[in-house]
């Protein structure tokens, strides 16, 4: 399959190009398009057999349910049930934008979308883009990052050519997503409420509104196998080996960091180190070092780091070093996504 890479106005896209993909999607093609988040792959949520594409084309497994899109309010009531009134105050407050909530499913919806639960998972996205696309379209679009399963998201559409380029109908080009994390994913369903996967959203936000939402990361391996989806600790990685390195000690960390890339030097590997503007001009003597940002821009760093991961794969670099963000804002999703990056590997000094 050719993939068509077509160029889009991010603040006001040109209605025949948005009028082209909503058709391919209505058609049950695969259309990758930019959210403020991440990169989405699109399918019509309605349609289990575009469901399957997508998780064909992402190697994905089946037990990994789908996020549904939506444009307006409206759409809920299509696709969900016994939807609480904490979800309309969050949605007040939050939608459009990077929260994505998990609702009781309606039986009609696809049993693809989330296979093997009662549940579905939604989001409405704030990107231009997404939202002509959404309202053109007229069904709910069922999108995972438009990534291969387990590597870093794509935040710019060369990202998504580099994974899926043969493999889906169209790439819908915006340029880079603004927040670069994908969104905050919260379980409604459960008695409380429950952040399972932290992101563009944060804590902090989500609790003004609702104090007693709880966050309880539970890291799974492979090999225990992933009870809850999504929490299976290899995910977000690059190739190439990830350390992340943590300790309240800036110094002593920096210099940990100096002392295991050269022992890792010496035995032959390419060690590159991934950091904020302030500890990468502290570090020496590694030969690679990228910049994230200021370290107190947390936004510059989350809209980088995937970016960057990715960059230092296409450069044969066989580690990477990260140092822990800190947890404030959206240090959470940070640190979710470096730890996993890392498959848990962490050195605390
Ligand atoms: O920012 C985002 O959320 C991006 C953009 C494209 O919207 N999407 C995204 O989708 O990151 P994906 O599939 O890569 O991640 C969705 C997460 C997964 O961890 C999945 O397991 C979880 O949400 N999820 C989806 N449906 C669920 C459900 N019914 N119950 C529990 N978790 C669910
Ligand atoms: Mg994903």
């Amino acid at each position: 399959m050719q993939t068509q890479l077509v160029k889009v106005n991010s603040q006001e896209p040109e209605p025949e190009v948005i009028a082209t993909a909503a058709e391919l999607l209505r058609a049950g093609e695969l259309v990758a398009f930019p959210t403020e988040t991440v990169y989405g792959l699109g399918a019509n949520a309605l349609d289990c057999d575009a469901l399957g594409k997508i998780f064909t084309a992402k190697q994905r497994p089946r037990s990994d349910p789908i996020i549904a899109h939506i444009a307006d309010l409206g759409q809920l009531d299509e696709i969900t049930r016994g939807v609480p009134s904490s979800a309309y105050r969050l949605a007040d407050v939050f939608w459009p934008g990077p929260l994505t909530l998990i609702l009781q499913r309606k039986d009609s919806m696809p049993e693809a979308i989330a296979e093997g639960r009662s549940t579905i998972a939604v989001r409405m996205p704030a990107h231009p883009v997404a939202r002509a696309l959404l309202e053109k379209a007229r069904v709910p679009v069922g999108a995972p990052s438009a990534n291969t399963f387990t590597r870093p998201s794509a935040t710019t559409a060369a990202h998504v050519m580099e994974d899926l380029s043969g493999r889906i109908a169209m790439i819908l080009d915006g340029g880079p997503t603004s927040i670069g994390l994908e969104s905050t994913v919260l379980d409604l369903t459960a008695a409380t409420p429950r952040v399972l996967r932290p992101g563009g959203v944060s804590l902090e936000a989500l609790r003004d509104v609702d104090p007693t939402i709880e966050f309880q990361p539970a890291y799974v391996s492979e090999q225990e196998g992933s009870h809850s989806p999504g929490q299976m600790l290899k995910h977000y990685s690059p190739r190439a080996r990830v350390l992340l390195f943590r300790g309240d000690d800036r110094k002593a960390v920096l210099r940990r960091m100096e002392e295991v890339a050269a022992a890792e030097a010496q035995a032959g590997l390419r060690v590159a180190a991934l950091l904020s503007d302030e500890d990468a001009a502290a570090l020496t003597g590694l030969q690679t070092v990228e910049r994230l940002g200021p370290v107190q821009d947390l936004d510059r760093i989350a809209r980088h780091l995937f970016a960057g991961l990715r960059a230092l794969d296409r450069h044969d670099t066989d580690l990477i070093l990260l140092r822990d963000p800190g947890r404030k804002g959206l240090g959470a999703a940070l640190w979710d996504r470096m730890l996993r990056a890392a498959e848990g590997e962490v050195i605390t000094c």
